[in-house]
């Protein structure tokens, strides 16, 4: 089996299993998700999240504050399940096909990570005997993006006779919530009103409202029997917001039966008119044959690993969870403005489809890397909700700037918990980061005039706003770090040092454009002017950056060194992850960490720190935390081959590259860890490559695990596509597109014209 294929033979019919498989397998392609439930359904008492989720299609709910105070937010937006559309069951001679009944005599779940399906393929004995193949192929078109196809085979093994099959579109749907999980919705709330259920040219329709927000959506189902011939009979009954379409069809011994559920979603965020547009998408869609759709799903995956070629060589099962987790990203991600990437992609409702710090931090680098257009796309949602940021921070009586909210899908903040959400300052800094990062890899300064260089003003304005001077120097007070077991603190290393970052930057890129001539339009949007940028310049030169000279470290903030040590190497199993045992308040008075804090300020802002406090910091901070969140492991990873740990590294990475396929966090069932996803990627080009694009330009510092014989990857810099390749012995790269680069390899210059290879280096960045 290649690395592109995911496969699970006779696989397990235990609730929880099915639970993780409906996450792992579900399809999306950035615009729909549908979870990989089984069409049929399971038993009485068993639990599903039977969900189908539009990307940045929200509701309202109301979160109420047990005490008022001014300003803490009380409404959130929660991602929606639109519409069940998976359902078919199936009746051989009257008896009702189910894998908890009768025999399964073999089973295999698959995803082709080429094709773009996934498939689930039964060979069934029902109690009366009768024998059958089925075989259902799932896709989530990545061509038009409306589109969610399931293809129902049907092979009767050993007898000749009838089947039914029933085809049911569901408008009448919830979101599913547990009161006893803080990373779900907690409860029930009848998010879609149905509005009308019709039917057209053979096709059901269901247009539903939301309850609060005032959107729309409609759902369209057609059914086509690809063997018209075996079909005896057929009917559609509709009812509100329920439409079930049943085939009567003759079975012959060996002989395939196959129907095609296309299913058409388009909502109010995104289409106009979503009743009109669903109707033509559909009509166009199923005028073609669906080999034409396959095929075009094929054609796009084959671009799309081409530009994102990433490969270990020497670890099957490594590699191919590497490689679910880049086909992962590309599922979950927008491909418009009108959307992000929540945390769980389109695979589950953990986290309720809210877009965090996750997406510029953790999941940009990949597309900036990769594919510039969707890079552009989630900066330029960032810039779309530009207004809400101006707003947020009106609300948080700052007088001026932009405060981009922790979570949300349309831009208010949705954090009703404001020590961990809203004090989390540094999703602005992120942003700017992320936008500062796609400039220096792709020199699109026309971007920047655009939108990229505003949002860096606004952000670079919040920090003017919210810091103080105190000893001549900039201190920036009460926010939380990434660390969500340390919070409201002073400042915070990370917090800093990316302010500091984003006020130098905001005077660069104005000063860029200035020189380019461009400048007028960025002026005129913000009313900047020389003598503000100058200011933004002199306040970085003196933003605080703790450090503490006896252990040679930087601390995380003011007061992190002053606490308790929680002794993280005694933690029972029984008490991770530590949030759901112990209350906040408890976790904050000690020297505990969820994740990466300062160890993610120093790989990104790496210039600012002599390697040694880097190095003694990780030491530092790598026995305080305890990586309960998805998010820590990778950034281990990345520093520690940095800093020349590299079988350290390998643990790490290992942890990051396996954790939804090896469920490690226990939670893959509400859906996937798209950050850490990003991260696993991370790990092999910033991490075992040593990949980094600075202002000084491009370098590369590669080292190579034991276990390993090599790995590769491609990306995009400036004009050009650039290919590196590690074996035991060399580091080759190789300018597969575009004009002539300096780039650094170990500290040294060279100019990439077509091909550079070098001997490898032992304990690189020791
Ligand atoms: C992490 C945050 C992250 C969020 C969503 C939390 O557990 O601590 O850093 O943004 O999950 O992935």
């Amino acid at each position: 089996m290649d690395k592109y294929t995911l496969c699970a033979e006779d696989f397990s019919l235990d609730n929880q299993e099915l639970l993780l498989g409906e996450t792992l397998f579900h399809n999306a392609n950035g615009y729909l998700g549908v979870r990989g439930c089984f069409e049929e359904g399971y038993p009485q008492g068993f639990s599903q999240v039977r969900g189908t989720y539009i990307n940045g299609f929200y509701d309202f709910a109301y979160m109420g504050q047990a005490e008022k105070l001014h300003g803490l937010v009380e409404e959130k937006q929660t991602i929606l399940n639109v519409a069940d559309t998976q359902t078919i069951t199936l009746k051989l001679e009257g008896e009702t096909f189910s894998m908890f009944e009768g025999t399964v005599m073999k089973s295999r779940r698959v995803l082709d990570m080429r094709k773009g399906i996934t498939l689930r393929e039964i060979w069934w004995e029902s109690p009366g005997g009768r024998q059958v193949r089925i075989k259902i192929t799932r896709m989530a078109s990545f061509v038009d993006t409306s589109l969610f196809l399931v293809r129902y085979e049907l092979e009767p093994l050993n007898f000749d006779g009838t089947a039914e099959l029933s085809s049911v579109h569901k408008g009448d749907v919830k979101n599913f919530f547990d009161p006893n999980d803080p990373r779900v919705a907690g409860e029930e709330i009848q998010h879609i009103l149905i509005g009308e259920t019709w039917e057209d040219g053979g096709a059901s329709y269901i247009l539903s409202n939301t309850s609060k927000s005032g959107k729309t959506v409609c759902s369209a189902v057609k059914n086509a029997a690809e063997e018209p011939e075996q079909v005896e009979a057929h009917g559609l009954s509709l009812e509100k917001g329920l439409a079930r379409e049943t085939f009567r069809v003759k079975l012959v011994r060996g002989k395939c039966f196959r129907l095609l559920k296309y299913t058409v979603l388009c909502d109010s965020c995104h289409f106009a008119d979503p009743a009109g547009q669903a109707k033509e998408k559909l009509e166009a869609l199923t005028a073609q044959p669906a080999k034409a759709l396959y095929e075009g799903q094929e054609r796009y995956l084959d671009a799309f690993w081409d530009t994102c070629e990433i490969d270990v060589n020497g670890d099957g099962e490594l590699n191919r969870a590497l490689t679910y987790n880049v086909y992962q990203l590309l599922q979950s991600v927008t491909k418009d403005r009108y959307g992000n990437i929540a945390a769980k992609g389109l695979s589950g409702e953990g986290y309720e489809g809210h877009y965090f710090w996750d997406t510029e931090m953790y999941i940009l680098p990949f597309f900036t890397l990769t594919n510039r257009e969707i890079a552009r796309n989630l900066i330029g949602y960032r810039y779309q909700i530009l207004e809400n940021a101006r707003e947020n921070a009106r609300q948080m009586g700052h007088k001026q700037g932009a405060l981009y909210p922790w979570r949300t899908i349309m831009g208010s903040e949705c954090s009703g918990y404001f020590p961990s959400g809203t004090a989390a300052y540094h999703i602005s800094g992120d942003v700017a980061y992320s936008v500062v990062a796609y400039y220096l890899a792709s020199g699109d300064l026309e971007f920047m005039e655009q939108c990229g260089a505003e949002i860096v003003v606004e952000t670079a304005r919040l920090w003017m706003d919210l810091g103080c001077w105190y000893q001549g120097k900039f201190h920036i007070n009460e926010v939380t770090g990434p660390d969500e077991y340390t919070c409201m603190v002073n400042n915070n290393y990370y917090t800093n040092a990316l302010a500091k970052y984003n006020l130098i930057w905001a005077a660069k890129l104005y000063g860029r454009l200035k020189e380019a001539g461009k400048a007028d339009g960025l002026a005129e949007r913000t009313g900047l002017t020389d003598g503000e940028a100058e200011a933004f310049v002199k306040t970085a030169e003196a933003v605080f950056l703790p450090y503490d000279e006896e252990l040679g470290i930087n601390p995380q903030d003011d007061s992190f060194l002053q606490k308790k040590l929680w002794d993280v190497s005694a933690i029972p199993e029984e008490d991770k992850p530590l949030l759901l045992h112990h209350h906040p308040l408890e976790l904050y008075r000690y020297q505990v960490c969820k994740q990466a804090d300062t160890v993610l300020a120093h790989f990104i802002l790496e210039g600012e720190e002599a390697l040694e406090t880097i190095r003694k910091s990780y030491a530092y901070y790598e026995k305080v935390t305890t990586h309960d969140s998805s998010l820590s492991s990778c950034i281990f990873s990345l520093m520690a081959a940095r800093l020349g740990m590299v079988e350290k590294a390998y643990g790490y990475f290992g942890d990051s590259a396996k954790m939804d396929l090896y469920n490690a966090h226990k939670n893959t069932k509400d859906g996937i860890h798209t950050a850490n996803m990003g991260g696993s990627y991370m790990g092999i080009v910033y991490g075992f490559g040593g990949l980094r694009i600075r202002e000084q330009g491009l370098s590369l510092r590669p080292c190579l695990p034991k276990q390993w014989e090599g790995y590769h990857f491609r990306f995009l810099y400036e004009d050009s596509v650039i290919e590196v390749r590690i074996s035991r012995e060399t580091c080759a790269v190789t300018l597969l597109r575009g004009t002539e680069k300096e780039i650094v390899i170990y500290d040294r210059p060279y100019v990439l014209r077509d091909r550079i290879e070098i001997p490898m280096e032992q304990g690189a960045g020791e």
